[in-house]
């Protein structure tokens, strides 16, 4: 395991500190970096956040939500102990700037320390934030802002807020999170195409005759209705989580890890998306709404009845084809698909390899399947190789897909971190590789505002699936259409 160093001594103001990504992600990751010693004995965590507390009132909240959303077993009561001599909390609006006393009170004296203002909060509140901080002095050369996402609703709303915080913080002092990019798995598509020599020359056109991407939860909507139903699958999943992972897999390697040397590779994907307009959203998008139906034999309500009844147009699937226009992908397709309710939580790229040029197997009786490299992202993180060969006995070639299948988990018996303790970890570091640069994230808007406006002018709506399927039957079309399929587990 890679040796752990601390990080340099800190102040992390988390606004909305009160709020569920604070309980349910941030807390628990800064808890678990601290137990493993990267937290030095002086950084402190101070919660920002609108009601009026005391520290003992927020104190209580936050050791219930840490026995609430740690691991069974990992709650423990010395270190929570030395854990919560950390933690402050600083009542705070964030359009009353004269009014941050508190947190300026707390912060004083501790100019020379990295400095971070975690926005946990809605985006409606990024600039008031980031003028806030500059408002009150609050803003170091040691200062760093993390914005959560969404980074706006489209475009115009992304350059905005991109602005008003640029107002105040240098493009390198923010960190614009994609948690996806702190997952262990989607950081293993980097070693997996750049330390190993082996795939790089089939990565391209001539190897490759498709690559699908998935990203299926079973979960519905739940409590988020109310954001989730302004927002919808293509801007809450793909516009950031499945843009990133296209990017990854597609870029030409970098020269370095070094964070500009690895965007500057991503942006060039980004820009070489062929836009998908109104004319073509038919053809190339599919849209879905679940309906009720049963997960895990569980029933469970459809999504307008999460919503109590109210009509919605929202999409809580969707599924694209997706060209890139270069060289290395010309003729590609990248079908992309993520949605809500689906039969299990299951992320995975497949690439399926193109089929040997000519069989010298009789084709009438023996079928050769395209070479799969499965990338499992989650769960049961791993990859997967699957080949022909011959199943053993005489009497002519059986031939069969057989699978060279390497778990992680089995490889690596480690627990793995969550996503945030990592990308918290590199925000404190001040290492900007595994966050979204200003280009990166309007690049993404732009493309996803193309569909978006097709949508409208098509007026083409979300197609009901029954809840625990794969999401609507447009969704198989999309593929068919292509005379390809959504690849399954039992593909091998
Ligand atoms: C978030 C989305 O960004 O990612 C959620 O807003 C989604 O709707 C979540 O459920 C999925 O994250 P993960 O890590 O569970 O795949």
């Amino acid at each position: 395991m890679a040796q752990l160093v601390p990080v340099d001594t800190f102040d992390l103001i988390i606004f909305g500190g009160t709020g569920d990504l604070a309980m349910r992600k941030l807390l628990p990751a800064l808890y678990h970096r601290d137990l493993d010693g990267q937290i030095t004995a002086d950084s402190r965590i101070v919660a920002a956040s609108r009601g009026a507390m005391t520290r003992e009132e927020y104190l209580a909240k936050v050791e219930a939500g840490l026995r609430d959303n740690l691991r069974e077993g990992e709650f423990d009561d010395a270190h929570w102990h030395s854990f919560s001599e950390r933690i402050h909390y600083a009542q705070t609006d964030a359009f009353a700037h004269d009014e941050w006393q508190g947190l300026v009170d707390l912060l004083g004296g501790h100019e020379d320390r990295v400095r971070v203002a975690y926005l946990a909060t809605a985006p409606s509140l990024f600039g008031a934030v980031a003028k806030g901080m500059k408002h009150n002095g609050l803003v170091t050369a040691q200062g760093r802002i993390v914005l959560e996402k969404p980074l706006g609703h489209d475009y115009e709303s992304a350059c905005e807020i991109n602005n008003e915080v640029g107002a105040c913080y240098a493009e390198n002092q923010i960190f614009r999170i994609d948690h996806y990019l702190g997952k262990e798995t989607v950081q293993n598509l980097l070693a997996l195409r750049f330390a190993n020599s082996l795939f790089e020359p089939l990565w391209r056109r001539s190897a490759i005759d498709n690559v699908q991407i998935t990203v299926a939860e079973d979960l519905g909507v739940g409590g988020r209705v109310e954001f989730y139903d302004r927002v919808g699958a293509l801007r809450d999943m793909v516009q950031n989580h499945i843009l990133q992972l296209v990017c990854l897999f597609a870029m030409e390697p970098p020269s370095s890890l070094h964070h500009d040397a690895v965007r500057d590779e991503k942006i060039k994907v980004l820009r070489s998306l062929r836009p998908i307009k109104a004319e073509d959203v038919k053809a190339k998008t599919v849209r879905g709404q679940y309906s009720a139906g049963a997960i895990n034999k569980q029933t469970v309500p459809g999504y307008i009845d999460e919503l109590q009844g109210n009509k919605s147009t929202a999409e809580t699937f969707v599924a694209l084809k997706l060209e890139i226009e270069n060289w290395r992908w010309s003729n590609v397709p990248f079908y992309l698909r993520t949605g809500k309710r689906l039969e299990e939580k299951h992320s995975e790229i497949v690439v399926q390899f193109q089929n040997v040029p000519h069989s010298i197997f009789p084709q009438q009786k023996y079928d050769v399947s395209p070479n799969l490299l499965r990338i499992r992202l989650q769960p049961d993180e791993g990859v997967k190789l699957s080949v022909m060969a011959k199943q053993p006995g005489p009497g002519g070639f059986d031939l069969q897909q057989v699978a060279l299948d390497l778990s992680f988990e089995e490889t690596f018996d480690v627990r793995y971190p969550d996503a945030y303790e990592r990308l918290l970890m590199e925000v404190l570091r001040g290492n900007p590789a595994l966050f979204m640069r200003r280009d990166e994230v309007e690049a993404a808007w732009h493309w996803i505002d193309g569909i978006i406006e097709g949508w409208e002018t098509s007026k083409q709506k979300a197609e009901a699936y029954v809840a625990g399927s794969w999401g609507p039957t447009a969704s198989s079309l999309l593929l068919d259409r292509d005379g390809r399929a959504w690849h399954t587990d039992q593909d091998s």
